[in-house]
């Protein structure tokens, strides 16, 4: 049977957090979400990417960064020379949030008490894993991990750290790339998001 999510005491593993999550409830955006997107990757991963909130795409796959945004990191990775498969990615905030416009289904941004209902889980995946170096994808990852409220820009290629030491680089969201309407911007943009990609496979061989 599946653990109470409230019986912090039964999860003993990522397994356990992850099986628990499916039915969280600490906030009230897995109403309207098909699922819960909990992090993929090896547990033994040394780098623990954290993006914003599944997509369209990866609430009907449970499977993060599958969609768009999921494409531009992928290639970004492999512009950088790093394995995506060795890495583990997760998000802040496990359940998409949308607005329905139509039939299609309009990502919204989640507010600071999802962030933190959501942190919970953030700091399972960041416990049971123990990574050598975390990375925030985006200003909402940024602050889930830190609190930082200010512009990415302000954090960005500087080598931080969560409040346990562990290390922390900031860099865009791959969905900023994608937004960006001017290809030149794109091109230059999508240059520095592997740049900094690179400075990640630079700290964790
Ligand atoms: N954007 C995110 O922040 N996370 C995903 O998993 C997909 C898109």
């Amino acid at each position: 049977s599946e653990p109470a999510t409230s019986d912090f005491s039964a999860i003993e593993s990522w397994e356990d957090a992850a099986v628990a999550a499916r039915s969280c409830r600490r906030c009230d955006l897995w109403c309207d979400a098909t699922q819960t997107v909990f992090g993929e990757g090896p547990r033994s991963a040394p780098v623990v990417f954290v993006g914003e909130q599944p997509g369209d795409q990866e609430d009907l796959a449970g499977k993060p960064f599958v969609g768009p945004a999921g494409k531009v990191f992928d290639r970004a990775m492999a512009d950088a020379g790093l394995d995506r498969s060795r890495a583990y990615v997760t998000n802040a905030v496990k359940h998409f949030k949308f607005q329905l416009r139509g039939k299609r289904r309009i990502h919204e941004k989640p507010n600071a008490g999802e962030v933190k209902a959501c942190r919970f889980w953030l700091d399972l995946e960041l416990g049971f894993i123990k990574p050598q170096l975390v990375v925030a994808l985006g200003a909402t990852a940024l602050k889930a991990l830190t609190g930082h409220a200010g512009p990415l820009a302000a954090a960005r290629g500087r080598e931080l750290a969560l409040p346990d030491g562990t290390p922390l680089l900031a860099t865009v969201h791959p969905s900023y790339l994608l937004r960006l309407p001017d290809e030149e911007a794109k091109e230059s943009e999508t240059k520095r998001f592997i740049a900094d990609l690179k400075h990640v496979g630079s700290l964790v061989p």
